[in-house]
């Protein structure tokens, strides 16, 4: 009999990726395409859905075919994805009713300003864990219901959108959600993907009617909540579709509660931080919703089929691997392996300060009208010192993070587990290692986040027996110790703050 093996699909903010991993973890298949980002106005970021699930086929199909697999040598599919992008699809049809709204996109920054104004946040807080933002897809899904009109002329009943969901044409749901529905016909999520929604009482582990009331959503429109790694599956692929086979979709996570558990942080006190178009850095709080008095977010970590929910506390910060595309985008490099050279081959950033608040800034600071800032410069200050000032705000954010995670949950973090595109560059993690005086732990299988969707499917379908197992797959990479004095380090972020400070509030709009 050939070898089989289980397949996690990948779906992030840049681009979708399938890989495919064996026993030990080790990867077979890999395959990954971009899409386009929408940009239609000034901080509104859009996917087209359709893309999605086109790129989605073809990464599975692709990376199957170039590792000489079979799609019947899988025995299970997990999902994992961009997190609170919000679409609303048409359930017959299947098709979207409007572009998705990403979870950078801040059109809704009035609406959370609303809230504010009522005193609502407290409330959200107590029920969601969340922070009132334009980040989650409670806003976006409001948004999209009362202004999807171009769209509604696709209907052939009723006009609006929201008869519609009430009657069960319109479904709502997340990356997570659009793909299984593809997939399997499911209208399913997992349970750390609708605790990103700010509509998902994270207590109670249910839909919450009061919040779905605020925001005027249909509950006829929802995905069923669903372990992350369930035995009773999600669905099966069809063996008439572009798989051709039946195999069982039975795992699912927000893509950052997957590097969590890819990282196999599956006790309390276990933390990591992955460096993606953001930084997303949990900390696994056991079956304890910790609430946060310095600005992160309670969310669910994940849960396997019949036990209970594992908490996280979370940093979110929203813009570091981003603020690199930033230095290409605008020609101050030419690639992202680049910077490290660059950084290197100055002292310091010679007192230059970059606050990539692009979209606003997240944890702890939740500035919707923030933007990006650069202070500090001279007529000296050369490409090299912006470059060094750019890591260097990567690394500071973290400290923001590590700072309040540790205030928050009296856990000192002596290691930090770090994945993520940006941590191939050495010089980030020892800077990194730094700014924040704590070691910082890269594992060998740096796709973390792929890896934790699979071992969702894979114990759901039996594939690994138990948790325990999967520890002995993490194996270390480097480690990397600070090197500069806590001194220098309080130093140097010290001016953050201040530079920080400078970015507030500064969008008018
Ligand atoms: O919350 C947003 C996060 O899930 C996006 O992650 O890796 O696609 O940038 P990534």
């Amino acid at each position: 009999m050939a070898d089989t093996y289980v397949g996690s699909i990948d779906q992030g903010t840049t681009g979708t990726r399938f890989m495919v991993f064996d026993h030990s973890g080790e990867v077979v298949a890999n395959a990954y395409e971009k899409h386009e980002q929408i940009y239609p106005e000034p901080g509104w970021v859009e996917h087209n859905p359709m893309e999605i699930w086109e790129n989605t086929q073809e990464v599975v199909t692709r990376g199957l075919e170039e590792a000489g697999l079979d799609a019947e040598q899988l025995e299970g599919i997990g999902i994992t994805n961009q997190r609170e992008t919000t679409l609303v699809w048409d359930r017959e049809s299947g098709k979207p009713v409007h572009n998705a709204l990403v979870w950078q996109d801040r059109r809704t920054t009035d609406r959370v300003e609303e809230l504010e104004a009522a005193d609502k946040v407290e409330w959200i807080r107590e029920k969601t864990g969340l922070e009132a933002d334009a980040y989650f897809s409670a806003t976006k899904t409001e948004w999209i219901l009362d202004n999807a009109e171009p769209l509604k002329l696709q209907s052939s009943r009723s006009q609006d959108l929201r008869d519609r969901a009430r009657d069960g044409e319109l479904l709502m749901g997340t990356i997570d959600a659009w793909l299984i529905y593809n997939l399997t016909g499911e209208h399913i999520t997992d349970v750390t993907n609708a605790s990103r929604t700010m509509l998902f009482d994270i207590h109670e582990m249910e839909w919450d009617e009061e919040l779905l009331a605020e925001f005027d959503v249909p509950a006829e429109m929802l995905p069923e909540v669903r372990p992350s790694s369930d035995e009773n599956y999600y669905g099966h692929t069809d063996s008439d579709g572009f798989l051709g086979a039946e195999v069982p979709v039975a795992g699912a996570l927000g893509d950052q509660q997957a590097a969590l558990f890819g990282q196999t942080c599956f006790d309390a006190g276990d933390a990591k931080n992955t460096y993606g178009t953001g930084s997303f850095y949990l900390m696994n709080t056991g079956n304890e919703a910790v609430e946060s008095e310095h600005g992160l977010l309670t969310t669910v970590g994940f849960q396997m089929s019949g036990e209970p929910v594992q908490y996280a506390l979370e940093g979110s910060i929203f813009i570091t691997g981003a603020a690199i595309e930033w230095l290409e985008d605008v020609d101050l490099i030419d690639n992202a392996a680049q910077t490290a050279e660059l950084a290197r081959s100055v002292d310091s950033t010679d007192g230059v300060y970059m606050v990539p608040a692009f979209t606003g800034l997240g944890a702890p600071h939740w500035d919707g009208r923030a933007r990006g800032t650069i202070v500090g410069m001279t007529r000296g200050t050369k490409k090299e010192h912006i470059v060094r000032a750019t890591l260097e705000s990567i690394a500071y954010q973290t400290r923001d993070i590590a700072e309040a995670m540790e205030a928050d949950s009296g856990v000192e973090t002596t290691s930090l587990r770090v994945d993520g595109g940006a941590v191939k560059n050495n010089f980030l993690c020892q800077l990194q290692a730094d700014i924040i005086q704590t070691e910082i732990a890269r594992p060998e299988v740096d796709e973390t986040t792929a890896l934790g969707s699979a071992y969702a499917a894979g114990l759901a379908v039996g594939y690994w027996d138990t948790i325990d197992e999967l520890r002995s797959n993490w194996q270390v990479d480097r480690e990397f110790d600070a090197e500069m004095s806590q001194s220098d380090a309080d130093r140097m972020y010290g001016r953050w703050d201040d530079a920080v400070e400078r970015s507030l509030d500064w969008a008018q709009e």
